[in-house]
């Protein structure tokens, strides 16, 4: 992935202004349903919390509808949440597990329908959203694609944030 980036990054030195192209990757993560991303995996294969890929039909009989799933793969961070809606379908979004205040890493708590904090005591929302102090900032989301039975972590913010309401 770094070496696709770079080679963008070198594509833009060396080709006049205005003629850079997208990298497949950002192609596929922007807009996977693009006709040249029908065989593209974008990012890393997410992992269950014993290093297993997560297949999206084990995975949705499995757990109900308002879920949110631990996930790995990404080096940073290396936790994130899988957002299961209703009906049950894995969310283009994750929520990363560091916390905004000092970066300890938050844990998902069913009960409570909140991410809590063990460091300081900050909490947000099943969304991510924060409800209680120190913390100031929301946890940050990162794009899941779902596709040939994967769920795919790309380290980029969603094409569009769940938490802002349309106008
Ligand atoms: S690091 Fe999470 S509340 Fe301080």
């Amino acid at each position: 992935m770094a070496g696709s980036a770079t080679a963008a990054i070198a594509l833009g030195y060396l080709l006049p202004a205005g003629s850079v192209e997208l990298t497949l990757e950002e192609l596929c993560t922007a807009s996977p349903l693009n006709s040249r991303c029908k065989d593209y995996l974008p990012g890393v294969q997410a992992k269950d919390e014993r290093g297993q890929p997560i297949q999206v039909n084990q995975l949705l009989p499995t757990v109900p509808p308002g879920s949110r799933v631990a996930a790995k793969g990404l080096p940073n961070p290396p936790i994130v949440y899988l957002v299961v809606t209703n009906p049950p379908m894995i969310a283009e979004y994750a929520i990363s597990s560091v916390c905004t205040h000092l970066g300890c890493t938050v844990a998902w708590k069913a009960d409570q329908n909140q991410f809590v904090c063990p460091c300081h005591g900050s909490r947000y929302d099943n969304q991510g959203r924060v409800v209680h102090g120190p913390a100031r900032r929301n946890l940050g989301l990162l794009t899941v694609v779902v596709k040939q039975n994967q769920v795919r972590l790309v380290d980029h913010q969603p094409a569009i944030d769940p938490r802002v309401k349309a106008p």
